[in-house]
């Protein structure tokens, strides 16, 4: 019985794959005779994708796009949305060239489209993928009513530096979470199959090491040993390539000396040749002319370098369309690449359908009955909840108690703007619900108290810059004493005061670097003030970075993590600190006591002197313990959890086996809960040195009030091995550790043994 179900099985496994060949095959019968057609200029059309519309990330923008779309000169176009605005271009595309060829329609979808969710960094403090891949399903569902086809996510960059302000784009420092996470998002933009209505095509980015830039300044450069790079900052990339990603966007930084858009090992070597990537290859914007900055060449030159590495779309830049053909007609650039590059673009646009129905993703009522439905809003409430990070909780001052007097103070109590965060280009801000209305809705107006107690941003340099990328910040009439002598006074009248304060949303992200990570001088001034009250405090904050909270963890009495919460931060916000929802976020990435300590990341290497409190010449600061405010998988709940030792199947195995890891979790405050299980490994010893510390699995629980579980790892030895010094993906017997704990400071530790 067993066999004919496995013969079954390989049938039917057989049968699919015939079918993928045929249709492969199909597809490539179709797009040669396409490009039998097509001139070498129609050619290299394909490869322009310009900016059409409000969106600019660069100085440059597209002219002329629909002159150039009806030459067909143009191959897909990014910040157009809305089915009208889709229609208008395509309609251009499809009926006004000479071959109908359907432009790709893009846009940087990356937490949510019209709905948004919790930045990405909020995102990641789920540890739930499942949570995440639905998110970016709903993304997809919405971006797709909207008439797009392609999202420029997932941002999977590896970040330890959290001055670097795009640190909020991706899943914080560590490989492993990072490549689940960048598996989860592909799956839920892509689907299963690129040519349905509902999903679009991903673009993983920044390929690579873009969250490396040095001091962590936006676009600075970046230099590694291939064997960081292999071990800590390629894994979610590759994560991502291997989930089927369709395409790649390359980053501005350099790499080895070569920008990583005219970088040929990259994106040809690496990428295309040992990873077996099929899809298309996308450029930063402008990040080809950008090349002239970094100094490799002339336009000419840098383009002929950003072909012939592998890159197939040039965004914005029209690098490829001002010199494509002169490189191709002077041998510079052999036609064989730009026929390569152009069938990959004719390719994406095949698998999702274009060349059947153009006007696939432009879908009135798609539009109408997709967008900000109350299912995604409700997802949208979900993921805020599930992002939230309770940093601390002395006395058990949250949840809050209602019938309490309650002041609530601070510049974002009553803010929209900024919940949606940065990245959310197509997100409405105004549709974004502020904690004071999620207030007023769940207790009716009046109950609380209310002060604004600072300007979010006094610094006016620092608010011109934010302002002039609508950051929207506004001075306030009364003076900063006057604001702050008001919000003492309302504070006075309180039992309890709950301060909402943080960064502007446009203090992370893109070009947002900061070299101080910490609240605003005068918000600080105003908790100061806040402080001498003595009534306890509550300190609710947003923001798109680890922050340095050293003064604040010692003076708060509770801190609440909420980033940048999303449509639904109001509601989701107030459910929390009420205790409806009983929050279960921990960090993805370390928040640091100074930010001199910067890096500080949990996976880092042992050093031939680790600190030693009584040796004097050992790694450390004179001024500062090593380690960091809050570590890595940190965060708390308003239950505690107790944790057994760790049981193994075995103590020692070989590289047939497989190991059991087991612990109990148990729940023993007084709610409800839900812990991540977090399981560390450490290689003793090393051909090469390894890290003290590395995530390979974890589990997220619930358990109620009293409620103890199992729970159970399976390792193999895969989970033990790394990249070599040559650069080969080995294993290595001898000693490890396994540790199973609340984050990746706080674990219990069992010895293991390879044979
Ligand atoms: C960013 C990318 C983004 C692109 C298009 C660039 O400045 O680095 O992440 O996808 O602009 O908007």
């Amino acid at each position: 019985m067993f066999r004919k179900l496995l013969a079954i099985a390989a049938l039917v496994t057989g049968l699919q794959a015939n079918a993928q060949v045929a249709q492969e095959v199909k597809m490539n019968q179709f797009i040669t005779t396409l490009m039998q057609k097509m001139t070498l200029e129609e050619k290299i059309g394909q490869l322009n994708l310009p900016s059409v519309g409000f969106d600019v990330t660069g100085p440059l923008l597209s002219q002329g796009v629909e002159e150039k779309i009806k030459k067909g000169l143009v191959g897909g176009v990014f910040n157009t949305y809305t089915p009208v605005a889709v229609r208008k271009l395509q309609d251009m595309a499809v009926k006004e060239t000479r071959l109908k060829i359907p432009l790709l329609f893009g846009y940087d979808v990356i937490h949510g489209h019209r709905t948004i969710f919790p930045i990405s960094l909020g995102l990641a403090a789920t540890w739930d993928p499942a949570l995440v891949e639905r998110t970016a399903r709903a993304a997809a569902d919405e971006a797709t009513a909207d008439g797009l086809n392609w999202a420029f996510s997932p941002m999977v960059d590896i970040a330890r530096d959290p001055r670097w302000g795009r640190v909020s784009e991706g899943a914080g420092e560590d490989p492993w979470l990072g490549a689940q996470m960048a598996k989860a998002m592909v799956r839920g933009y892509q689907g299963t199959d690129l040519s349905k209505d509902n999903t679009l095509l991903a673009c993983v980015k920044h390929f690579a090491l873009y969250g490396a830039a040095e001091a962590g300044r936006d676009y600075n450069t970046v230099d590694m040993s291939r064997l960081k790079m292999y071990n800590e900052y390629l894994p979610p990339y590759k994560a991502a390539v291997e989930a089927g990603v369709a395409t790649v966007m390359t980053a501005f930084n350099e790499i080895e000396g070569v920008p990583a858009t005219g970088n040929k090992w990259l994106l040809t070597d690496l990428l295309r040749k040992q990873w077996g990537f099929k899809g298309m290859i996308v450029t930063d914007y402008t990040a080809i002319n950008e090349m002239m900055a970094h100094g490799m060449g002339d336009a000419k030159k840098v383009g002929e370098l950003s072909l012939n590495a592998g890159v197939d779309m040039d965004m914005v830049g029209e690098i490829f369309l001002q010199h494509g053909i002169g490189l191709v007609k002077s041998g510079k650039v052999p036609q064989s690449i730009v026929d390569a590059a152009c069938r990959r673009v004719l390719e994406a646009k095949y698998k999702l359908g274009l060349f059947d129905d153009p006007y696939r993703y432009v879908n009135e009522t798609r539009n109408s009955t997709q967008i900000m439905s109350a299912e995604k809003l409700l997802l949208s409430k979900e993921a805020a909840i599930k992002s939230m990070v309770l940093l601390k909780n002395a006395n058990q001052v949250l949840p809050l108690n209602a019938a309490k007097k309650i002041a609530f103070i601070g510049p974002l109590v009553k803010d929209q703007r900024n919940l949606i965060g940065s990245w959310s280009g197509a997100g409405d801000w105004k549709k974004a619900i502020s904690i004071w209305s999620a207030l007023e809705q769940k207790f009716g107006a009046g109950k609380f108290l209310y002060a604004k107690g600072a300007n979010l941003v006094d610094d006016p340099a620092l608010r011109k810059r934010l302002n002039d990328h609508d950051g929207q910040i506004a001075s306030d009439e009364k003076t900063p004493d006057q604001l702050i002598a008001e919000a003492v006074q309302t504070a006075q009248q309180a039992d309890v005061v709950v301060a909402v304060l943080g960064e502007a949303f446009g203090m992370s992200g893109e070009a947002a670097s900061r070299s101080m990570i910490g609240l605003l001088d005068n918000q600080l001034e105003l908790l100061k003030a806040l402080k001498k009250t003595g009534k306890p405090i509550v300190l609710v904050i947003m923001n798109g970075r680890p922050l340095t909270l050293s003064w604040e963890d010692q003076n708060m009495d509770a801190i609440l993590e909420t980033w940048f919460a999303g449509t639904q931060a109001g509601p989701a916000i107030t459910e929390v600190l009420f205790g409806e929802a009983n929050p279960s976020g921990k960090l993805t990435m370390t928040f640091p006591r100074n930010v001199g300590q910067v890096p500080i990341y949990y996976n880092a290497k042992n050093t031939g002197r680790p600190f030693d409190e009584n040796q004097k010449y050992t790694t450390k600061y004179l001024d500062v313990p090593n380690t960091p405010l809050y570590p890595f998988g940190f965060g708390l709940s308003y239950t505690s959890f107790g944790y057994s030792d760790i049981k193994l199947s075995k103590s020692s195995i070989t590289a047939a086996d497989k190991l059991q890891v087991t612990v109990t979790v148990s729940n023993t405050g007084n709610y409800d809960g839900e812990e991540t299980v977090q399981l560390y490994i450490r290689d003793m010893v090393g051909s090469i040195t390894r890290p003290v510390k590395e995530l390979r699995r974890f589990q997220k629980i619930a358990l109620k009030k009293g409620e103890s579980k199992e729970v159970s790892f399976t390792l193999t030895v895969e989970d033990l091995k790394f990249y070599n010094k040559d650069l080969k993906w080995v294993s290595e017997p001898g000693d490890f550790r396994v540790f199973v704990g609340t984050n990746s400071q706080e674990v219990k530790e069992a010895a293991l043994t390879l044979k």
